[in-house]
């Protein structure tokens, strides 16, 4: 798949959206990956009764592609039924920008709205790792 054809990714991110299992909020979003070697993994989101157990549609589709040990991430599309471009919670920037610092982020909904953006851009000066190893140094 070709990583500037933002359509065709949101299309898959929309397909993944049919899975997702929101008996709580009603509010689905999928998700899709796509990394530099090609390979995509969608994802979607998936509640619990026990509401803080719920996992939302970009990590899924984040954590998903780790575990089958891809780390280069090209793109991450999202795609909901919101008015605008959907707006990822801050817990998912967190993961996305320790996960996927590089890559491109295409946000849409279900009509014709698109944003193109970077995990920096969503979460500027967001906590890293380079913090801690910084502090680790200074305390020797
Ligand atoms: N949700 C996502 O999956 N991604 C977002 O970008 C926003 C929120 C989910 C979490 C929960 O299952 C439902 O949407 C309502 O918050």
């Amino acid at each position: 798949m070709d990583p500037h054809d933002y359509q065709a990714l949101i299309t898959a991110a929309h397909k993944a959206r049919a899975n997702a299992y929101v008996p709580y909020s009603n509010f689905a979003v999928g998700a899709v990956v796509l990394t530099h070697m090609g390979r995509m993994f969608p994802g979607c989101n998936v509640e619990n009764a026990a509401y803080p157990a719920s996992v939302c549609a970009e990590r899924v589709a984040l954590l998903s592609a780790y575990a089958a040990g891809e780390h280069d991430i090209a793109v991450l599309a999202v795609v909901a039924d919101t008015a605008g471009p959907v707006s990822p919670c801050g817990v998912c920037r967190q993961v996305l920008l320790e996960l996927a610092p590089l890559c491109v982020v295409v946000l849409a909904n279900l009509r014709d709205a698109m944003q193109i953006t970077t995990p920096g851009a969503l979460l500027p000066s967001g906590f890293t790792g380079d913090v801690l190893r910084e502090t680790w140094q200074r305390s020797g």
